[in-house]
């Protein structure tokens, strides 16, 4: 699909990126002045990247058009490759909850994976946005916690063991591909050792005020090298610059990020009571983690 899309098919894909934001349906008179094209060539267009699963269109007072994920993935895709962070995609690695990942060749990187976000803020979903835009169509929330996970990687990189994030667009994250298993696919021989291990990372994490959100045996890869904490689309990070961009107040921020500590520690320990009969208090565990 990638190779079929014509230099047109993308300045309109561009042109229904830049209106989602304010569009849940983008009117196919906006992007026939965005992208220089006459509006019926627009509509001809669009019905066929429709027929494709690139877009999902809609007569309304007007006709529109909207992304699929697949429509997303593929524009994203683009960006990326134009902007020179990909270079190869490979094959589909894994399916998870709300992504999907595929390995890619980078010039710049070397091996890569790509995760493309298909669905939003888990933990903002339910709260009622600040401004009113009306009905929001799906991609933006992936578009959103995409840009949360890299926001994120990108603070912790350096000082938690976190793949080195490589660049984002749209619902589209680049990073490091770590070789390693999910923790709960491994039996391990030093689980004392690993649990303080990540303990420890949860303690970093708080230092730079990110909790996780997520925290669990299925988003913790490991290796003999060591582990990683992976999949950061609902972490929340305790600064400011938060408050806008998750539309909750400061203080309330800080309640959903002590809630979401706690689950998270709790997870953890639990999984390792059961898997290795290894018991910790909780309470202790968060006093040590926790600043806030
Ligand atoms: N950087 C990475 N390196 C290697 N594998 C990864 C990486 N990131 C994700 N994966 C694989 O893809 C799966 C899904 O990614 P994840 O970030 O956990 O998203 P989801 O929200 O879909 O669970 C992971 O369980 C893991 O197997
Ligand atoms: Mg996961």
């Amino acid at each position: 699909m990638y190779k079929k899309i014509s230099k047109n098919g993308w300045k309109v894909l561009s042109s229904i990126f830049h209106y989602m934001w304010e569009y849940e349906f983008v009117p196919s008179e906006l992007i026939a002045k965005r992208s220089g094209l006459p509006q019926e060539k627009v509509e001809s267009i669009l019905r066929k990247l429709a027929g494709e699963g690139v877009l999902t269109t809609k007569q309304l007072s007007y006709f529109g058009a909207a992304f699929t994920f697949f429509g997303l993935s593929l524009f994203s895709l683009k960006r990326l490759v134009s902007k020179g962070v990909i270079s190869m995609i490979g094959n589909k690695m894994g399916e998870g909850k709300e992504s999907m990942v595929y390995n890619a060749i980078s010039d710049k990187y070397g091996e890569v994976i790509i995760k493309f976000h298909r669905v939003g803020y888990p933990s903002f979903k339910k709260v009622k946005e600040k401004r009113d835009y009306g009905s929001l169509h799906f991609t933006v929330l992936t578009v959103r916690s995409a840009r949360n996970e890299f926001r994120v990687l990108k603070k912790l990189v350096g000082f938690v063991s976190v793949p080195k994030p490589y660049g984002w667009e749209g619902n589209a994250v680049v990073m490091e591909l770590i070789d390693g298993k999910e923790l709960f696919k491994v039996r391990l021989t030093n689980p004392e050792e690993v649990l303080d291990m990540i303990i420890e990372e949860v303690r970093i994490m708080c230092e730079r005020k990110v909790v996780h959100g997520d925290l669990s045996q299925y988003n913790i890869l490991v290796s003999s090298e060591g582990l990683w904490i992976i999949d950061f689309p609902q972490a929340i990070v305790l600064e400011e610059e938060s408050e806008e961009l998750s539309s909750l107040s400061f203080k309330e921020l800080k309640n959903l990020a002590n809630e979401l500590l706690e689950r998270d520690v709790k997870n953890i320990l639990n999984y390792f009571e059961r898997t290795y009969n290894i018991k910790r208090d909780p309470k202790e565990v968060l006093n040590y983690v926790k600043f806030f």
